[in-house]
């Protein structure tokens, strides 16, 4: 027994030793092996995102369409978001009526959102707008699920991301959207070109075509002789172009812009918002843009989606929303707005009473004139290109010396495209007292807008 147990000693003795000698080469080899493991790792998720992308997560996904055949990029079904404990009680309490403020004042939470639904069209401009406080942010953050909604879908380009894993969720960021901040979120350390490389760095792009990629994006935005200067050493409006070329450098198809330019000295707001309008006529982006101030929303959106309280009051074009408010709100809302700054001739245009063909006699001219009770008529050819102009003085002289209708046209008179904002249109009718003809880039007729109706702009934007 005695012997046994002496055995057994030695034995456990090595044991223990052996043991001690495994555990310890055995964590000095985790960690020498720990690094390349998690580079390693890494690689291979930058790789399982991009399998993920092109092979699983948008494969077999159509894109949803409008009832006109646009593709919807972004589509937001029944959007809610509740903040602090508790949501499921808040959200009950507003099926049963209860406003954001009863919410706040009786319960621990806070809405930010409540039944948002709309579509984004691809290669749309689409302005959020609204007070402090309306959700604007919010709305923007669960488009791109960096907050997660309470309740509601927010389907990118046909797959539903609400249902996504935190893994898929990233790939799906990383390759379809970007995100250009107020307070710019560059690198301080980083110079120009290393910030705007930032995004592919995060994707793992191999660092010759980055180089590309960065040097496209910072010459799209009009960076190139800044690329090794560092954020400290650049103005306000650079370091946006900074983050703008950042976030396209990864070529998204959605870009969040949250208060962008909000930061911006006024005149350098102006020409980020010309060149956003720029570098969007050029790369068709689909661009979901926040902002508070109305005269930066009516000025980039293709439509504005005009929110209170974590809802959505309104949505349309900055015609549609300024012709037709939907409820008091929007009316207080756009009461400062100068319309004839923004709704155009094609607006107000009418369909032209009583035109005449340049082939047509100067005998049918005066009868014309007489039958629509006018002294002057617009001139168009065969394919209603506009030619010009005849007044009737000018075709009694051209029947007295048997003269042909020809002779009468006054060729160079004023006319405005579609686009026309009724503020220039009203200038010309200043110094003409007709119709002032509105043509397309053919200079085809479309129609023209009379001083009566001239008046009637000008007197809605005086009376809201
Ligand atoms: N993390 C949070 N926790 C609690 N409440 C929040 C949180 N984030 C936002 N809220 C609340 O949600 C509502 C919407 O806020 P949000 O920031 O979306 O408004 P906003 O329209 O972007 O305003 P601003 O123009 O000031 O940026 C507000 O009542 C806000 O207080
Ligand atoms: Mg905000």
């Amino acid at each position: 027994m005695a012997l046994n147990m002496n055995n057994k000693r030695p034995i456990k003795a090595m044991d223990d030793k052996f043991s001690e000698l495994i555990t310890t080469e055995m964590n000095s080899f985790k960690s020498k092996i720990r690094k390349p493991i998690k580079r390693l790792s890494e690689n291979a998720r930058v790789s399982h995102y991009e399998n993920q992308l092109s092979k699983n997560i948008f494969a077999d996904i159509n894109c949803p369409t409008d009832s006109e055949g646009n593709e919807i990029m972004i589509r937001v079904k029944n959007l809610s978001k509740i903040f602090g404990k508790h949501p499921e009680s808040a959200m009950k309490l507003l099926k049963n009526g209860m406003n954001k403020e009863e919410i706040h004042s009786t319960t621990p939470n806070t809405v930010g959102l409540y039944d948002v639904s709309f579509d984004v069209k691809k290669g749309e401009l689409f302005v959020l707008m609204g007070l402090s406080g309306s959700g604007k942010s919010t709305l923007e953050r669960c488009m791109n699920r960096i907050i997660k909604p309470t309740s509601g879908n927010v389907i990118i380009n046909g797959l539903d991301i609400t249902s996504l894993d935190e893994d898929d969720l990233r790939a799906v960021r990383r390759k379809k959207m970007s995100m250009v901040f107020q307070n710019f979120g560059l690198l301080p350390h980083r110079d120009v070109k290393n910030n705007v490389a930032y995004g592919l760095e995060i994707q793992g792009v191999p660092e010759t075509e980055r180089m590309e990629k960065t040097k496209r994006a910072i010459d799209l935005i009009g960076l190139s002789g800044y690329e090794d200067s560092l954020p400290e050493n650049l103005s306000g409006g650079m370091k946006q172009r900074v983050g703008l070329a950042r976030a396209l450098a990864t070529d998204p198809d959605i870009l969040f812009m949250d208060e962008a330019f909000s930061a911006l000295d006024p005149l350098i707001r102006a020409d980020m918002q010309d060149e956003l309008q720029r570098i969007q006529s050029e790369l068709n982006k689909t661009i979901v843009f926040v902002t508070h101030d109305l005269d930066e929303a009516l000025k980039l959106g293709d439509r504005i989606a005009l929110m209170k309280d974590g809802r959505i009051v309104q949505i349309g074009t900055a015609e549609e929303i300024l012709q037709n408010p939907a409820d008091e709100y929007v009316c207080r809302f756009i009461k400062e707005v100068d319309r004839t700054k923004i709704l155009t001739a094609g607006t107000f245009m009418k369909k032209p009473r009583g035109v005449i063909q340049a082939s047509q006699g100067p005998r049918t001219a005066i009868k014309i004139m007489e039958e629509y009770d006018r002294n002057n008529l617009l001139v168009i050819d065969k394919g209603n290109h506009l030619i010009g102009m005849i007044e009737s003085d000018d075709v009694l002289n051209v029947i007295k010396s048997g003269g042909v209708l020809n002779d009468a046209i006054i060729r160079d008179i004023p006319k405005v495209g579609i686009e026309t904002p009724m503020k220039d249109v009203i200038q010309i009718m200043i110094t003409t007292n007709f119709s002032i003809p509105v043509v397309n880039e053919n200079d085809v007729l479309l129609g023209v807008v009379s001083p009566s109706v001239a008046a009637e702009a000008l007197n809605a934007g005086g009376d809201l």
